[in-house]
């Protein structure tokens, strides 16, 4: 009976020491000592050894159990600890590889567009005001002039709020805003959105951005207005870039012109951009009307002075070669990352 228990003892000793799976070495366990495993067996069996037989072949077996259990958690605790350090080398976070990182973030193209130009208007030491977007009539239309017959004034043509509220149809609103509060010398710009009741397609927008420019001062002329805008357009298009001024008309200004920036594209030579012209029309202009000046608390005849307005949405497309308006409003990222 000893031999057959040192037997076991022995055999489960080998297999402990060939096993390399935790799950294997358990089933060993079970089978041997587990319930109905080999070793309890002899347990069980000692009802049927002699009396004087049964205390001694009880403690051999109970020897056995023990010796085997220390066997049984030495080896699981070595396994347990390969397993572990398997797990650490094969589910490691290799950090030398390299991040291919998050995608930075741009300014949207009209927002870089507006900045350049404001930080221009500010180093001529102009002033910056914002003006409100919703506007009553007087501001967007009367105080600028503008007869109650313009088409302007109609439905078609403006957003309406109410009876006498418009969304600001244009920054010119700005010029009286800033005339009523401050007595000249005035030299200074507004912009934000604009709004007129149009379809979007290619050119035209519901709501677009303006950036209005006003100067008020003893002696401005027409010269004076040239000045800036020639420097404007070399500052924005290039250097060599200037400015040629068409007769038009607007409510505001007497006498008004239209601006128009010579072509960097083709260098007055005629491209697609400019329609084979050689000039890109960039803004409206003039010098303030007397009666705007008058309205506002102001004498026409000290003080002159030139306003000009200009979409931004315009002068950011003709830089950079867009040739549909609805990109600048869609928030599609593969337009967008283009300015990163
Ligand atoms: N308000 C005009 C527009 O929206 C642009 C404009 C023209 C502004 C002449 C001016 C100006 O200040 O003098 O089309």
């Amino acid at each position: 009976m000893q031999e057959i228990i040192s037997q076991l003892v022995n055999e489960t000793e080998k297999a402990i020491s060939v096993t390399n799976e935790l799950r294997v070495l358990n089933d060993l366990k079970v089978e041997v000592l587990g319930k109905s495993g080999k070793l309890t067996a002899y347990l069980r069996g000692l009802k049927d050894v002699s009396a004087e037989e049964r205390p001694k072949i009880g403690q051999y077996v109970n020897d056995a159990r023990v010796k085997l259990e220390g066997a049984f958690d030495k080896a699981e605790t070595i396994l347990k600890q390969a397993d572990l350090n398997r797990k650490l080398a094969e589910e490691k976070i290799d950090i030398t590889l390299p991040y291919s990182g998050k995608s930075r973030g741009a300014l949207h193209p009209l927002t870089q567009v507006r900045e350049r130009i404001i930080g221009y208007f500010v180093s001529l030491g102009f002033g910056v005001v914002d003006t409100p977007e919703i506007e009553t009539d007087y501001y967007n239309f009367s105080a600028l002039n503008i007869p109650p017959d313009h088409p302007a004034r109609d439905a078609q043509d403006t957003l309406f709020v109410a009876d006498n509220i418009v969304l600001r149809s244009h920054t010119s609103t700005g010029q009286i805003r800033v005339m009523e509060k401050q007595k000249p010398p005035i030299k200074v710009i507004s912009h934000g959105r604009v709004y007129r009741a149009d379809e979007p397609d290619a050119t035209h927008s519901p709501m677009f951005h303006q950036l209005e420019g006003l100067v008020i001062d003893k002696g401005v002329t027409m010269c004076d207005l040239k000045g800036i805008l020639d420097g404007f357009a070399s500052f924005i298009f290039g250097a060599g870039t200037t400015t040629r001024l068409r007769p038009s008309y607007f409510p505001f200004t007497e006498p008004s012109v239209e601006v128009d920036a010579s072509c960097a594209g083709c260098k007055g030579a005629g491209c697609r951009i400019c329609k084979g012209t050689g000039w890109i029309e960039i803004l409206g202009a003039g010098i303030v009307n007397r009666r705007v000046l008058e309205g506002c608390g102001i004498n026409p005849d000290i003080y002159s002075g030139f306003a000009f307005g200009m979409g931004l949405d315009r002068i950011t497309t003709i830089l950079y070669g867009i040739n549909d308006l609805r990109v600048m409003f869609d928030n599609d990222m593969r337009f967008l990352k283009q300015f990163v």
